[in-house]
């Protein structure tokens, strides 16, 4: 469903492109298009297939979070509900290596200190950067570099607010967000 929303969406811009006569209102629909669109079309398209996935089956909810060479997430909060099954899928959509960006998503207990944590990471790196035998992981994906993506699957903790983030060296400090559970 994500690549036929995609496709519409692609399929409408090219059609209003295709309305406008002059060229400036062209350059216009494409800056607009350029400038908004790779995330608020991913979101749009993810929200789209996770509600589509709630009709039919209200226990999974589908997450797609990206990570990308800027060391940044393309999303600060994530909502779900308690009792659903998390099908959460983390792409990387840069081209660096994951020895040097890599991106992991770490759902993180409630109380867990990001920055101790993080320090802990950080000694962990045969173990993908999380720390062997932590109480403080919840769920997590393995370490992945540019190109490439991870899908995993849990429950949904009980209702709160959790902190997520990537535990590679150094990015947990701007690579965090809330994991809320409603
Ligand atoms: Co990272």
């Amino acid at each position: 469903m994500k690549f036929l929303s995609k496709t519409v969406l692609i399929l409408g811009a090219v059609a209003m492109i295709a309305c406008g006569d002059k060229k400036e209102e062209k350059e216009d629909k494409i800056t607009i298009g350029d400038g908004t669109s790779p995330q608020s079309q991913t979101e749009a398209a993810t929200d789209k297939s996770a509600s589509e996935m709630n009709s039919s089956d209200e226990d999974v909810v589908e997450v797609t979070i990206e990570g990308n060479d800027q060391m940044r997430f393309n999303k600060d909060e994530i909502k779900v509900k308690a009792g659903q099954t998390v099908r959460l899928t983390l792409k990387h959509v840069g081209e660096m290596e994951k020895t040097v960006m890599g991106h992991n998503w770490v759902l993180l207990t409630q109380g867990t200190v990001i920055n101790e944590f993080g320090q802990k990471a950080v000694q962990a790196k045969d173990n993908d950067y999380i720390p062997e035998g932590t109480d403080a992981v919840i769920a997590h994906t393995k370490m992945i570099g540019g190109g490439e993506e991870v899908t995993i699957e849990f429950e949904a903790p009980e209702a709160g607010e959790y902190d997520f983030i990537c535990s590679f060296p150094g990015h947990y400090s701007v690579m965090k967000g809330k994991f809320i559970v409603e």
